[in-house]
């Protein structure tokens, strides 16, 4: 069976002392989850060090929101692999559709990112999806397959995680019915080939509806954003239940 990763990307929030009271809540909360969940967690960069620690020996691994493709230089407020491997960060946010929108980054960035993050040994979070424009235009699959060609060309499929993200449902309360994202994820991996590539869903994942998205064939995991800033509601959704 594909393993399960379910993760929680904190976007901008989250200072040292909160990321501290939420562990001290969650790590308890998720003792019992069981092996085959990878559970993780996207802090700001500025609670990476502090998240490092409270992490160590636990259940949770740590995921960047970005990494950049050279190892140093003069690329202000970026940050390089090397500084992510130092505090012990397993995965990377790269393609997420908020700096594809606030910062014009394309996929041919994405996948240099991409590229960097996987022969660094981290294992990228490639995030794509449509807009809710381009659904209603039918676009949605032309869209979401391009993005796929370019973002993930090269990149080893079995060291890396595709998040399937519609943009409308991102942050909206929206969720795409559980059905049309696996059949979406279903598609991903037949255009990328590859059985066990790992597949996740996430757009507006909650506790609510959690087990019913985990249920689906080709969901294996969530990429979960407001949800996962509150430790109960978050080890809700790391202990989803499944018939
Ligand atoms: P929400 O869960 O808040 O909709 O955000 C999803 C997301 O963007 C995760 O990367």
């Amino acid at each position: 069976m594909r393993r399960r990763v379910i993760a929680g990307n904190w976007k901008m929030h989250m200072t040292c002392a909160q990321a501290r009271d939420y562990m001290g809540e969650f790590l308890p909360l998720i003792e019992a989850t069981p092996d085959d969940r990878h559970v993780v967690l996207a802090p700001p960069f500025t609670a990476i060090s502090t998240m490092a620690g409270l992490a160590d020996g636990s259940r949770v691994q740590l995921a960047s929101q970005n990494v950049h493709w050279q190892s140093e230089g003069a690329f202000t407020a970026e940050i390089s692999a090397e500084m992510l491997l130092e505090h012990k960060v397993r995965y990377t946010i790269v393609g997420h559709s908020e700096p594809r929108k606030y910062f014009s980054e394309s996929d041919e960035q994405i996948n240099q990112r991409a590229r960097c993050a996987q022969a660094n040994g981290l294992i990228p979070i490639v995030c794509v999806g449509e807009s809710d424009q381009q659904r209603e235009r039918g676009e949605a699959e032309r869209v979401i397959r391009r993005q796929i060609e370019q973002g993930l060309e090269g990149l080893d499929a079995n060291r890396l995680v595709v998040a399937y993200e519609p943009i409308w449902a991102i942050g909206t309360g929206k969720t795409c019915e559980a059905s049309e994202a696996n059949r979406i994820c279903g598609l991903i991996r037949s255009w990328v080939g590859a059985m066990d590539l790992v597949i996740q869903y996430g757009g507006s994942v909650k506790p609510a509806n959690i087990d019913e998205l985990m249920a689906m064939s080709d969901i294996d995991g969530v990429l979960v954003g407001g949800a996962s800033l509150k430790p109960d509601g978050f080890a809700r959704i790391a202990n989803y239940q499944t018939p």
